[in-house]
């Protein structure tokens, strides 16, 4: 089947005023990703060639994530500012000169359902595909309230009633308007230039269009998809619920790509994390965006990752802390309380228990005892540490940056060092030891007596 063209618009001009933040509705997140960022994603993967977001006046910040985002996807972007708010067929017709030139198929939907599946697009273009014109996602609610009811004759669709406009009869429907529409770009400009605003709010109603249609002649049909798909965010505890099915969806697609996960309701994933497979995940671990990790490997407990690729046979945490542009070799073993950020690890490297490595290469085979700390900042500027291959970096040892450590090093525990110390060498930082005879026991023995003394008084 040859494909067809397809257009994506994306309505984002709402003001969101129900999340009672300064921040655009859009912009808030769910995995780790703008509510945004995931309509236009499902629209990318599931085929879309041009992309147009429509946002509101002042916006910037909308358009700027929807820009940087985009970079991210194969698809052309065109960003659309709606100066006045006068419905959501007005929003479409501010991309009216995409529509123009549209071919194939235009898909409209909404920047506030992250939940949309490319499956769905896919299936709403189906009707199209057998000869109709429009086709809208529908759903049976649970609750009907406030959503546009679809008005039925059989097969087609023969109107969509906006809650506040229909009669108490209409009311009782329950098949109810998704907000995704599918329509044939040879009708779509046309059509909705038709779209009048008598209606109870004024608005020029996109769901208008089904009668437009209806008017000249054309077919429109309903898909019927599961209503959690549909989930727009309006509120913060909606956030919260599309987060909720967002994670329950990203877990069961990491398992089925051969990832186990031992208490999956406590791990959280990021929209693009990767795992390979007999990656072994255990309770409470936290995935950031940019995350991806060659099998086989484990993550214990408590470990909070993001931005880090990981090669096979790596062991992290528990508690662990790998943060952005980290990347780690082959068989890394890196331990409990351990945070390496902005860094490369060879092959081999072991950190295995307390230490923070930032700004650093680290060679192969190379140990970084317990207590390390690259010392990366000087109050006003980052500097990097170079350790070599097969560096044995003794127990709570301080490495000042800029330093730079050869290979086949060994550090004394306890060194600060402050330059660098070349191949082979043994390197100490730190006071030699002394002793003063029987000082020790005079001091214990004086505080016993102390301590004795204080019991007698009662104190
Ligand atoms: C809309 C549908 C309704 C459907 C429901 C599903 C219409 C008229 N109604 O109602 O049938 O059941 O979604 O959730 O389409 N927007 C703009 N500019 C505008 C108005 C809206 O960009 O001038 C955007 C909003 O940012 C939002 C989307 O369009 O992303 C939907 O608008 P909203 O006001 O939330 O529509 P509903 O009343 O929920
Ligand atoms: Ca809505």
């Amino acid at each position: 089947m040859a494909s067809r063209e397809l257009t994506t618009i994306i309505l984002a001009a709402g003001e969101g005023t129900r999340m009672k933040s300064a921040r655009a509705k859009v912009l808030h997140e769910i995995a780790g990703a703008p509510l945004l960022a995931h309509v236009m994603k499902a629209a990318s993967a599931a085929g879309s060639s041009a992309l147009a977001v429509i946002i509101g006046p002042d916006r910037d910040d909308v358009a700027d994530m929807a820009r940087r985002f985009v970079g991210k996807l194969d698809i052309k972007l065109d960003v659309f500012v709606q100066n006045d708010r006068l419905g959501t067929a007005h929003a479409a017709l501010q991309a009216g000169a995409l529509l123009q030139a549209a071919g194939g198929d235009v898909l409209i939907a909404f920047g506030d359902t992250p939940l949309l599946t490319p499956a769905t697009f896919e299936a709403l273009r189906q009707p199209l595909r057998e000869g109709a014109d429009i086709a809208i996602a529908a759903f049976t609610a649970t609750d009907p309230s406030g959503y546009g009811r679809v008005l039925a004759q059989g097969e087609r669709v023969i109107a969509i009633r906006e809650e506040k406009d229909a009669s108490a009869e209409e009311r009782r429907i329950t098949l109810c308007n998704g907000g995704l529409m599918a329509i044939s770009a040879r009708h779509a400009l046309r059509l909705l230039k038709q779209v009048g605003n008598a209606n109870a709010k004024g608005e020029y109603y996109l769901t208008d269009i089904v009668e437009v249609a209806r008017a000249e002649g054309l077919i429109a049909r309903a898909v019927v998809v599961a209503e959690d798909e549909l989930r727009g965010v309006n509120t913060r505890a909606q956030l919260a619920d599309a987060e909720a099915l967002m994670q329950q969806r990203l877990r069961r697609e990491a398992m089925d790509a051969g990832v186990t996960l031992v208490a999956p309701d406590t791990v959280f994933f990021s929209h693009d994390t990767v795992l390979g497979n007999d990656v072994w995940i255990g309770p409470h671990v936290v995935f950031g965006p940019g995350v991806s990790m060659a099998g086989p490997g484990e993550i214990l407990g408590f470990s909070h990752l993001a931005g880090c690729r990981i090669a096979a046979g790596a062991r992290i945490g528990p508690f662990a802390r790998i943060r952005p542009q980290t990347t780690l070799g082959d068989n890394s073993h890196i331990g409990n309380f351990v945070e390496i950020n902005r860094s490369t690890l060879g092959a081999d490297v072991q950190a295995n228990h307390l230490a923070y490595v930032g700004d650093a290469e680290v060679g192969r085979g190379s140990n970084i005892g317990a207590g390390t700390i690259t010392c990366n900042f000087d109050g006003a500027e980052k500097h990097r540490t170079r350790i070599g291959r097969d560096v044995f970096v003794g127990s709570n040892s301080t490495l000042v940056a800029p330093i730079t450590i050869g290979d086949e090093v060994l550090i004394a525990a306890g060194s600060t060092l402050t330059k660098n110390v070349p191949d082979g060498a043994l390197a100490f930082g730190r006071t030699r030891q002394s002793e003063l005879d029987g000082k020790g026991r005079d001091r214990v023995i004086a505080n016993q007596a102390k301590r004795a003394a204080r019991k007698a008084r009662g104190a």
